[in-house]
C-alpha cells in the first residue's frame, strides 16, 4: 500500500501487534500455500509503545529475535499500519487518467481527506472501477496515513537488518489471508458475503468479502487486553495471572455468565455495528451469509457458538490450516496453537505472490 515495490521478491511476513511480533515465511506451489518458517515473540504489555508509535529500538530488537526464533533467513519484508490513524475514502475520478496523472490529482486535494500537511502523509490508490452514475469516471480507493507510521516500521525493521518493501494496511493483509478461509464458506465464497473478524489484545480488524474480494473494513480499538483487566478486577489477579487464567481456565463458576458473556456480548456488537456501517455506506441491504472469528478471543470456547446465536448468523472459528501446509520442520508443527493469531502475518507473508 503505502510502499509497494511492482516487482514482489519473496518475503517475511511480519505482524507488529501489541501481544507478540509474529512473523510467518510462506511458499506457494501447485500443492497450494505451505508455511515454512514461523517465528513468535510474545511481548510484556505495552512493551513497544504505543502501536503506532511503536517505540523504534526496543521493536527492532524484538522483530531480530523473532525472526531468529523462525530460522527464516529472508531479509525482505512486509508489514502494516492497521488503527484509527488510517482513513480510507472512495473518490471519483477522470476515467482517461494515467496513473501519474491520478496520482498528481490526488496529491493536489489531499488536505481534503486528512488534516495534515502533505509532506506528512503517507497515501496509496486503487481503482476499483467505472462510477454508477457517470461511467466517464471512476471510483478510486483512496488509503491515507501519517509518514512517521510508516517510517517507524521501515526504521524497527532496518534495526533487526531487514528492508520493508511492503508497507500495507492491516485490513487488507487479514483480506488476502483470507483466502485461506474460503474452504470453509458457503459456497466457498462465491457470491457470499464473509465477514471476517480478528480480535486481536487492543485491536479488532474487521473485513467484510463478497464474491471473493474486499467489500469493506474496519479497524476498532477493541481486544482481550480488556476482558484480561476485568478479570484482573473482578477476581484480584495480576496481569499475567488474569491472562494465563483466561487460557487455560480455573476461573471461579461465576467467570462464565458474569465476565465472559458481557465481554462476549462487546465482541457482538462490534460485529453488529460494522456490518451496520457497511449497509449504511453502501445502502446495500445484502444479508450476511457467514461470520467467522479469528485472532486470540477467537480462541474463547464457545464464542463462535455465542456469537451465531446472538446475531443469527451462521458462525465458525477461521482454521487456515485447511488450507495449508506445514514444512518439514519442528518449529512450523506446532503452528496448530498459533495460526488463528497468525492471520495478518500470513496475509503480508502472501503479498510475495499477489
Ligand atoms: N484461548 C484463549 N482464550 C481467551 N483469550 C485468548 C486465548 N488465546 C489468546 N487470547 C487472548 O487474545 C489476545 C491475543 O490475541 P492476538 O495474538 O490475536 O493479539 P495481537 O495480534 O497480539 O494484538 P493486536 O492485534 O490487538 O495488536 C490476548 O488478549 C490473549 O489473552
Ligand atoms: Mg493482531
Amino acid at each position: 500500500m503505502f510502499l509497494n515495490s511492482r516487482k514482489l521478491p519473496h518475503l517475511l511476513g511480519i505482524d507488529l501487534s501489541s501481544s507478540a511480533i509474529k512473523v510467518v515465511e510462506m511458499s506457494l506451489s501447485n500443492q497450494g500455500y505451505k508455511i515454512e518458517h514461523y517465528g513468535v515473540e510474545p511481548l510484556p504489555s505495552n512493551a513497544l509503545g504505543d502501536k503506532l508509535m511503536l517505540d523504534v529500538e526496543s521493536t527492532g530488537e524484538a522483530i531480530r529475535r523473532a525472526v531468529k526464533k523462525s530460522g527464516s533467513r529472508l531479509k525482505k519484508a512486509a508489514v502494516a499500519v492497521g488503527g484509527a490513524q488510517i482513513i480510507t475514502t472512495t473518490i471519483v475520478l477522470p476515467g482517461e487518467l494515467d496513473e501519474q496523472e491520478m496520482n498528481d490529482q490526488i496529491a493536489l486535494q489531499l488536505d481534503q481527506h486528512i488534516a495534515l500537511p502533505q509532506e506528512e502523509v503517507s497515501y496509496d490508490f486503487e481503482v476499483r472501477g467505472p462510477n454508477k452514475s457517470d461511467p466517464t469516471q471512476v471510483d478510486v480507493l483512496l488509503v491515507t496515513t501519517r509518514r512517521e507510521y510508516v517510517d517507524k516500521r521501515q526504521a524497527a525493521l532496518e534495526i533487526a537488518g531487514l528492508t520493508a518493501t511492503i508497507v500495507d494496511v492491516e485490513a487488507h493483509a487479514l483480506d488476502l489471508a483470507s483466502r485461506l478461509l474460503e474452504r470453509q464458506m458457503p459456497n466457498q465464497g462465491t457470491q457470499k458475503l464473509v465477514a471476517i473478524a480478528d480480535f486481536g489484545a487492543t485491536l479488532t480488524t474487521l473485513c467484510l468479502r463478497y464474491d471473493h474480494q474486499l467489500a469493506y473494513y474496519r479497524d476498532q480499538a477493541f481486544g482481550g487486553k480488556l476482558l484480561t483487566e476485568e478479570i484482573m478486577r473482578y477476581y484480584g489477579l495480576s496481569f499475567e495471572e488474569a491472562g494465563l487464567s483466561k487460557r487455560r481456565g480455573g476461573l471461579p463458576s461465576s467467570y462464565q455468565k458474569e465476565v465472559l458473556e458481557p465481554f462476549m456480548d462487546e465482541m457482538v456488537k462490534h460485529i453488529k455495528n460494522f456490518y451496520r456501517q457497511y449497509q449504511e455506506t453502501n445502502s446495500n441491504n445484502q444479508k450476511l451469509d457467514q461470520i467467522q472469528v479469528c485472532g486470540g478471543c477467537g480462541q474463547i470456547p464457545g464464542v463462535a457458538a455465542y456469537i451465531e446465536r446472538q446475531i443469527g448468523i451462521p458462525t465458525v472459528t477461521a482454521n487456515p490450516l485447511l488450507s495449508l501446509t506445514l514444512a518439514n520442520q519442528p518449529k512450523a508443527m506446532h503452528i496448530e496453537q498459533d495460526t488463528s493469531t497468525l492471520m495478518i502475518a500470513m496475509g503480508l507473508a502472501m503479498r510475495s505472490f499477489s
